[in-house]
């Protein structure tokens, strides 16, 4: 899965930008509508004065894809949030060279200004070491780097969002005769089956299931090690994350047992060997085990809520307006609302993908009146009482 994905010269996202919306693979949210993004700008806003508005404070993005969330989260900050954009750098972390340049092209305007930032990938510890700067004790088993790529010191809050970003990071795969590799025999690829790490066993004792006979489950490693790294890097702040997902209960419920899929032009398929490097390579993401990592790390979790949940809670205050804002005639409207639907319903986006909200030093009860955490609560949509 990261030779497939991440490869330098042939991974599908190293080397191709082209794997969003209508023209490529998938759609995620942003790629729907900008309401998405405009929504979780005055989210962000929100934030910003919880925590009492300091001077700055920085966004950063993991892995932002082609930039369409940062761009309209920036366009609607100017328009609508000028305070809030005042004081907001905008970091986008992406690890694909061909979706950096993209970056370039989707933010111009942001970047010139210095408003947005893309830094470039840390090298890893091999390349450091060619390049004569780890020593070779340090030079360990290692995949692409794991960290923040902050602009600000630590002294400024952050607020770090990843939409669709740890369902895209590689997976081991157990199953009762071991954990999943491949061997090349005879110029095949083989799978091969090998004794799981005692870690492995441990995550899914606690996070997961174990496999029965003819199931495949997944363990996030990689997932693992970015939540403890990135919940150790907010000294002031917040994590939000959103993706599609399920918790441990689902799983010993009998759901989500094996969510590795492969997807390619607008369709899915089980089978992960079809075109290497030529599609996507997803699974769902274990929410039991992220919450889990962020309260190790000592931040308040809040409860998961549904994206439906979140962004009507954010969207009911001016009868989602920011969706159509730009609509001149009636049919504009018509489009736009089914558009809006597909982000909330639950046959679109709205059930199956989830929101974490986690945060460090923030006032638990201000954190609590957030309007993404409280649909339902104003008076409007509360039910007349029969007393
Ligand atoms: C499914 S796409 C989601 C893109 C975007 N967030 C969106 O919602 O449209 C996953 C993105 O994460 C990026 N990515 C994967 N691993 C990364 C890493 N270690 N550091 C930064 N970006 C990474 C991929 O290159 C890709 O752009």
């Amino acid at each position: 899965m990261e030779i497939c994905l991440y490869d330098p010269s042939r991974g599908y996202y190293s080397v191709n930008a082209e794997q969003f919306g209508k023209a490529g693979d998938f759609y995620t949210s942003s790629d729907v509508h900008a309401v998405f993004g405009r929504l979780l700008a005055r989210q962000f806003d929100e934030i910003w004065q919880t925590l009492d508005r300091p001077p700055q404070i920085e966004i950063l993005e993991l892995g932002p894809g082609r930039g369409l969330f940062g761009r309209d989260v920036l366009d609607w900050s100017r328009k609508k949030l000028p305070e809030f954009f005042s004081a907001l750098t905008y970091t986008l972390q992406e690890s694909s060279p061909a979706l950096r340049m993209k970056l370039q092209d989707t933010l111009g305007e942001h970047i010139a200004t210095g408003k947005a930032r893309v830094p470039e990938e840390r090298p890893t510890l091999a390349q450091r070491f060619s390049a004569g700067e780890a020593k070779p004790a340090d030079q360990v088993p290692e995949g692409r780097p794991t960290g923040l790529c902050r602009a600000l010191g630590s002294e400024t809050p952050l607020i770090v969002f990843a939409n669709e970003f740890f369902d895209a990071l590689p997976v081991e795969i157990l199953g009762t005769q071991g954990k999943l590799h491949l061997a090349l025999e005879n110029n095949r690829l083989q799978e091969v089956w090998i004794p799981p790490l005692a870690e492995e066993l441990e995550f899914l004792d606690r996070y997961g299931v174990h496999p029965e006979a003819g199931e495949r489950i997944e363990v996030p490693v990689i997932g693992q090690n970015w939540i403890r790294h990135v919940a150790h890097s907010i000294p002031t702040g917040l994590l939000l994350i959103i993706d599609y997902g399920y918790t441990r209960n689902e799983q010993l419920a009998g759901r989500y047992r094996g969510t590795l899929m492969a997807y390619r032009r607008h369709s899915a398929s089980p089978d992960p060997y079809q075109v290497p490097g030529e599609q996507d390579l997803t699974a769902h993401v274990n929410f039991t085990a992220l919450t889990a990592a962020c309260e190790q790390a000592g931040l308040q979790v809040e409860k998961l809520l549904t994206q439906s949940q979140f962004l009507m809670g954010i969207g009911e205050t001016n009868q989602f307006a920011d969706a159509f804002e730009d609509c001149r005639v009636l049919q504009e409207r018509a489009k736009v609302a089914l558009q809006l639907k597909h982000l909330v319903t639950p046959i679109g986006m709205g059930e199956n993908f989830q929101v974490l909200m986690a945060s460090r030093t923030v006032d638990p009860k201000k954190i609590a009146a957030l309007s993404g955490l409280s649909f339902g609560s104003s008076s409007r949509f509360s039910v007349p009482s029969s007393q």
